[in-house]
């Protein structure tokens, strides 16, 4: 058996498949550069079919990712597969990923299907897809609750139509490490020319064992396991990327396979996809949370300053926890400030873009003594994530707070060039900005989540604020950075209505 575990990221389909996760083109992109910096084996970019939007995306990552492979989710019917053949079609190496129900209860109530056609429609989708690429993978969708038997046969039939991986997902979350094991296992040892593929495991998070399950999949002879960064994805998530290749690293005295993650890239993936998504990773989360690596309790701190592997299994370095590392200063030039951005892989499409990020770094630089290279992440990010252009753009805002008296917030905007201002009254100095932002653009949103997160540590740290937006069905995330949070507030709430306003961001998945 391989000693090479394949690691198949879904963030940018399964991931985006989180209420309110769905991201503009040039947000999966960013992303899927980050992955292929990471060393992701398979980038799963999208789902073809779904809507031109995500087929858009993914061609456009099959334009510029050359290190992973690219593949697109499609159903087993004729127009998906050829909606996923076209959109991988510019990749170097391209892959279709085709699935079907196999379980009574999806076949019955869902389907409508008889198990004979199930089998053909898969046998199908499977040819179909060869005649996009050699690389096609086949998914028995709930096979947590499908038949052994089934099973058995739809596998046997797809690998003799041609498919090379082979997918049993654990569609709900249902099952529990001994029993998946097993019945990988199981297959393994059943489904005639099972040593010709490869065998995958995808598994979803509702009883908070998606990665286990992976993990005792692969002990049972699975060699790739599709995953998310955070644990993203539908309902509960999916299996973390970092939890099981840090598993598998850490224990490789029981795990007989490696990846080729470079493990340093996890927690700058981390925290892209947070910021880009929205979606705050919990402290206490493994690997990636804030306290993955704090010491609290006395005994522990003492025991890791005599000898750190007294309680540390990883190291936090090797995760790509950097101890903040002090970049440039209000002294640094644009050519040392765009060596920094180089040595980050940041590229800026433009020398006008370079010119617009220094003067908001010198900006900044007159803010906040240390600039660390978290906060040149996020100054460039105003820049390039979005790309939205600016219908609505602050021109200056005031916001005044004061024990006993109701806060109040001014702003001045630029709507389509032309510049308006108000002032309005709220419960925080936040609340009372986002009305006086409303008093004039008056956008009939809902405003479904406000975040904010410190960038680095400290009282002049730069704040990231997310703010999630709902309209008529659509939903946006707006993201802003600043030393002052009640700017930043501004700036993401602005950066959220110019998303809706240029309609960049795509339809969730399964609408
Ligand atoms: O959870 C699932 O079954 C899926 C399939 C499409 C692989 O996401
Ligand atoms: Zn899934």
């Amino acid at each position: 058996m391989s000693d090479k575990l394949i690691i198949f990221d879904t963030t940018l389909r399964d991931g985006e498949q989180s209420p309110g996760a769905s991201m503009t083109k040039e947000e999966k992109l960013r992303i899927a550069r980050q992955l292929e910096k990471l060393g992701v084996d398979v980038i799963e970019a999208g789902f073809a079919a779904a809507s031109p939007g995500d087929a858009e995306a993914i061609r456009s990552i099959a334009q510029v990712v050359e290190h992973s492979t690219v593949c697109s989710l499609a159903r087993a019917n004729e127009k998906d597969v050829r909606a996923a053949g076209e959109a991988i079609k510019p990749a170097r190496s391209g892959r279709i990923h085709t699935f079907i129900a196999t379980s009574p209860i999806h076949m019955e109530k869902k389907l409508r299907m008889a198990p004979d056609e199930v089998v053909e429609r898969a046998v199908a989708a499977v040819k179909l897809a060869l005649e996009y690429t050699d690389d096609v993978e086949f998914s028995a969708e709930d096979a947590v609750r499908s038949e052994m038997d089934f099973l058995v046969r739809i596998f046997d039939a797809v690998i003799q139509a041609g498919a090379t991986t082979l997918n049993v997902p654990d569609t709900v979350g249902y099952s529990i490490p001994a029993l998946w094991g097993e019945r990988i296992r199981q297959l393994i040892e059943r489904v005639p020319g099972s040593d010709k593929v490869i065998w995958s495991t995808h598994c979803h998070n509702d009883l908070g064992m998606a990665s286990a399950n992976s993990l005792a999949a692969v002990m049972n002879g699975a060699r790739q396991v599709e995953c998310t960064i955070n644990g993203l994805g539908e309902r509960a998530g999916n299996a973390s990327l970092e939890e099981v290749v840090m598993a598998v690293k850490t224990r490789r005295d029981v795990f007989a396979c490696d990846t080729r993650i470079d493990t340093t890239q996890i927690v700058p993936t981390s925290k892209l996809v947070s910021s880009i998504t929205g979606y705050p990773v919990q402290p206490n989360k493994a690997i990636v949370g804030a306290n993955a690596f704090a010491h609290e309790s006395g005994i522990h701190q003492d025991g890791v300053l005599k000898h750190r592997e007294t309680y540390e299994i990883m190291r936090a370095e090797d995760v790509g926890w950097a101890t903040n590392k002090l970049t440039l200063g209000k002294l640094s030039g644009r050519n040392a400030f765009r060596t920094r951005l180089q040595e980050l892989d940041i590229v800026l499409e433009s020398e006008e873009a370079l010119n617009a990020a220094f003067a908001r770094f010198k900006d900044l630089a007159d803010r906040k003594s240390e600039i660390f290279d978290e906060d040149l992440q996020a100054l460039v990010n105003e820049e390039v994530v979005t790309n939205v252009s600016e219908h609505y753009r602050l021109v200056s805002m005031r916001a005044h707070s004061e024990t006993g008296e109701l806060p109040m917030a001014s702003v001045v905007l630029s709507v389509g060039g032309k510049e308006h201002s108000a002032e309005a009254q709220g419960g925080g100095p936040v609340d009372a900005t986002f009305k006086a932002i409303e008093q004039v653009v008056r956008s009939d949103t809902e405003l479904l989540l406000y975040s904010v997160n410190n960038i680095t540590s400290g009282t002049d740290a730069q704040g990231e604020v997310t703010v999630r937006l709902s309209k008529g069905g659509r939903v946006v995330n707006g993201q802003g950075a600043d030393t002052d949070i009640v700017v930043a507030s501004a700036k993401a709430y602005l950066n959220a209505l110019n998303k809706l306003h240029s309609g960049s961001e795509r339809a969730h998945p399964q609408v």
